[in-house]
């Protein structure tokens, strides 16, 4: 069942990306309305974008639970839920930077089982099945992504991101000063979903971000998972706003360097 899951979510992830690209104009993309704060923004091809995927969900199996970035949560009766994100990279899907994807994660009984991630504007694909592995598709083939050990936080290369609250940013950046001279260098691409597909494909060493919501790292954090990497919140357990991740060779140097920064 978790197959037929993905295989509607790689479905209806790969439909709205094509709808995002083909509706994409030229130059800069008109900020339709902010959120948290004024540097948290939507576009309407967001919210069209997610009403494109409800739709082609509901369509499919009109009983499952729906939780989308922009729009009101659907309770559903079958024990699955969909948690969607329909551009994560809006801030990059605004300014043109080709790094903002489709993120579509199923869960069952609150667990996810499922997820998809693409590229929007590469097309570059990843997903995953729990227990079953993570993978990236090429064409019709799909090829298995096993994360490479990484390195220590002295020769590490981190992805991160940055909240949107000023007050919360503030706390971030004192918190990254005293980070940043113990890696090797530090990322942030401004995708939370790429990010973590692009660590399970061992080009970061570690990965942690704080302030996410589930639509952010849902179908990520299973690709990362499943591609060998613990993923984990700041306390050693799981947190919806709080997510770390590193090959288990090295990942609790890094989670203990983000804790000891004051993140
Ligand atoms: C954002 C991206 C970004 C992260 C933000 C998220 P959105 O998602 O994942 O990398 O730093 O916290 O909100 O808003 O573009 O869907």
């Amino acid at each position: 069942m978790s197959q037929e899951l993905y295989d509607l979510a790689r479905a209806v992830g790969l439909e709205a990306a094509e709808f995002v690209r083909s509706s994409r104009p030229e130059g800069r993309v008109d900020v339709a309305a902010t959120k948290s704060s004024d540097t948290d923004v939507v576009t309407e091809i967001d919210r069209a974008c997610e009403r494109l995927i409800r739709e082609r969900i509901f369509s499919a199996r009109p009983d499952d639970g729906f939780a989308g970035e922009e729009g009101d949560d659907i309770v559903g009766t079958s024990g699955v839920d969909w948690v969607v994100d329909p551009i994560d990279g809006t801030v990059n899907f605004v300014h043109g930077i080709p790094a903002y994807a489709v993120s579509i994660a199923a869960r069952r009984d609150g667990t996810v089982v499922a997820g998809h991630v693409v590229n929007i504007a590469s097309g570059e694909e990843h997903g995953a099945v729990r227990g079953e592995g993570a993978w990236r598709h090429d064409g019709d083939e799909r090829r298995a992504v096993v994360a490479p050990q990484g390195a220590a936080p002295a020769r590490g290369l981190v992805a991160t991101g940055f909240h949107y609250i000023p007050e919360i940013r503030a706390k971030q950046a004192a918190a990254m000063a005293s980070f940043l001279p113990q890696v090797a260098d530090v990322r942030r691409i401004g995708s939370a979903a790429l990010d973590l597909c692009a660590l399970a494909e061992g080009h970061y060493d570690a990965y942690f971000e704080q302030g996410l919501h589930l639509w952010d790292h849902a179908a990520g954090a299973l690709v990362a998972t499943e591609s060998g990497l613990v993923v984990s919140g700041l306390d050693g357990g799981p947190d919806e706003r709080m997510v770390m991740s590193a090959h288990p060779a090295v990942a609790e140097e890094y989670f203990g360097l983000v804790r000891s920064c004051g993140f």
